[in-house]
């Protein structure tokens, strides 16, 4: 009684049940802002994994019918949620991986920065509830804007003492995806092998995707670098105006980030080959504390900033990576300063 492969079908049942074990249902996500158009979606991809033993959610309004519905989905994940502030502490108690997604999007005509003035007060405020409730939790910040909002998180955490640099990640990884979409439909690639790093900010020129290093490796004339690098970077804005009024991207940034929280646990788990682009407190850059390159996942987040994807770029990026440093740099000092102008 052979399988395809020619391994008798027992033990392929008896591997299945080990890697079963040793993964299995472990871990326990909160999901903050679960009930806007990015949490609900994000919450029932999670939903779906099969190392989530808990999924808690937690939002200002509306998240009970959410977790309503999304508890009868019949996978492992016992889901719970959680309404208002005084609920907040009791959704992170004992998380391994704490997500925010709560704040406004864009509408047409905003930039990510436009939602500095409300969304770094949200993130600053749930991070220090993360601080206080679940103080070794890998912190996923997918409010925008990012370039500031990761550095918001990390002076905020910085202040309550709490800050673990290995554990705090602004989620790019829809750049990535979208990089990755695009690339395969120019190239007529295989959309699966297709892998696109995407370095340097969340937002405008700071997003870098690195077509030089783009795997499979693809010739791409000057054109189609600047056409797909543009594409790439105002993808977000694409979707602001074709939704019209009606938000930002939600359901591809669902499934982006649902890939970040798989990748991060597959890490916790103890998978030694786990590597994903996502901006996080880095040297591979001096003069920017914070960037996005492609990171080590491990049993504490992150385990090494690799970097080594910025070596031997091509001219074209050499001079995106200058001309996007000041700005990256001026969102980052913005972020700092806010958390220390609310001391
Ligand atoms: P939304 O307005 O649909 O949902 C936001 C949710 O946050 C709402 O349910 C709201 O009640 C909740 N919320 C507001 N204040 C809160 C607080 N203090 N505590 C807990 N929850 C709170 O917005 P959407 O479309 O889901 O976007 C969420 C965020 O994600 C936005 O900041 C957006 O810019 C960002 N985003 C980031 C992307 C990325 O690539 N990193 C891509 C797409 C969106």
């Amino acid at each position: 009684n052979l399988s395809k492969s020619g391994v008798p079908r027992r033990l392929h049942a008896a591997k299945r049940v080990i890697v079963a074990k040793a993964g299995a249902g472990r871990y326990k996500v909160a999901i903050l802002g679960a009930a806007g158009g990015v949490g609900q979606m994000l919450s029932l991809l999670v939903k779906m994994s099969p190392l989530v033993s808990a999924l808690h959610l937690y939002d200002i309004a509306n998240v009970e019918g959410v977790a309503a519905d999304i508890s009868h989905c019949n996978t492992p994940a016992e889901v719970a949620g959680f309404t208002g502030k005084d609920e907040l502490a009791g959704s992170l108690a004992g998380a391994d991986v704490v997500v925010i997604a709560a704040g406004v999007p864009r509408k047409p005509g905003m930039t990510r920065d436009d939602l500095f003035g409300i969304n770094a007060g949200i993130v600053m405020e749930l991070v220090e509830a993360v601080a206080d409730h679940a103080p070794g939790a890998l912190v996923h910040i997918i409010s925008n804007p990012v370039n500031s909002t990761v550095p918001v998180a990390a002076e905020a955490l910085k202040q309550k003492g709490a800050y673990d640099a290995r554990k705090v990640f602004g989620v790019t990884t829809l750049d990535v995806v979208r990089a990755n979409a695009f690339v395969a439909a120019r190239k007529g690639l295989p959309l699966a092998d297709v892998d696109v790093p995407v370095v340097g900010g969340h937002s405008g020129t700071t997003i870098l995707p690195l077509l030089s290093k783009a795997r499979p490796k693809a010739p791409f004339t000057d054109e189609e670098v600047e056409e797909l690098t543009a594409r790439i970077q105002n993808a977000g804005t694409e979707v602001v105006e074709a939704k019209a009024g009606a938000g930002s991207a939600t359901l591809s940034m669902a499934y982006a980030a649902a890939r970040f929280v798989e990748a991060s646990l597959r890490g916790l788990d103890g998978d030694g080959d786990v590597y994903e682009c996502a901006y996080v407190q880095s040297q591979v850059v001096p003069e920017l504390p914070f960037f996005a390159s492609r990171v080590k996942l491990g049993r504490d987040g992150v385990e090494e900033v690799v970097g080594s994807e910025l070596r031997g770029i091509s001219e074209y990026e050499a001079r995106a990576l200058e001309a996007l440093k000041p700005e990256l740099k001026a969102s980052i000092d913005k972020g700092v300063a806010y958390v220390q102008q609310q001391q």
